[in-house]
């Protein structure tokens, strides 16, 4: 586990248990409205808020995308990695933030999600299967 980031809050989301893979979960933290997701078992969040005109681009359809292939193949991968807005439909990857069609200049805020031990929790418990029901999705803003 890395440490915390400095002068942040932490702030739990929730047991890690309770965020499927595949899904997400919308929570309002300090004025501001984040999905945090679960994508092959890796936790990411990204502001809820499209870059284009502001829809809540947490809200919409988890998909994948065209790979990059050679002429006249079609290649598709990254299934639920990527996020269309719900208004317009531009996409963006969830584990950056930052748009498919112009990714050096279109990005969706992105925070580090972080998973700790439930406060209270011994150490030591570390290598039994029941500690990770115990953990905790964690967000520092
Ligand atoms: S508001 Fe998201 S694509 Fe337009």
């Amino acid at each position: 586990m890395s440490a915390p980031p400095r002068n942040t809050t932490r702030y739990v989301i929730c047991p890690v248990g309770e965020i499927a893979p595949g899904d997400r979960r919308i929570v309002e933290i300090a004025g501001r409205s984040i999905g945090v997701f679960n994508i092959h078992g890796r936790y990411y969040a990204i502001r809820n808020l499209c870059p284009h005109q502001g829809a809540p681009l947490c809200r919409g359809r988890l998909t994948g995308t065209a790979l990059p292939s050679r002429p006249g193949e079609y290649h598709w991968g990254r299934e639920g990695e990527i996020i269309r807005c719900p208004w317009h439909g531009w996409e963006f990857d969830v584990t950056t933030g930052k748009s498919l069609f112009n990714p050096h200049k279109m990005k969706v805020k992105n925070y580090e999600v972080m998973i700790e031990a439930a406060e209270g929790d011994d150490p030591s418990l570390e290598t039994y299967d029941v500690r990770l029901e115990r953990d905790e999705v964690v967000l520092y803003l």
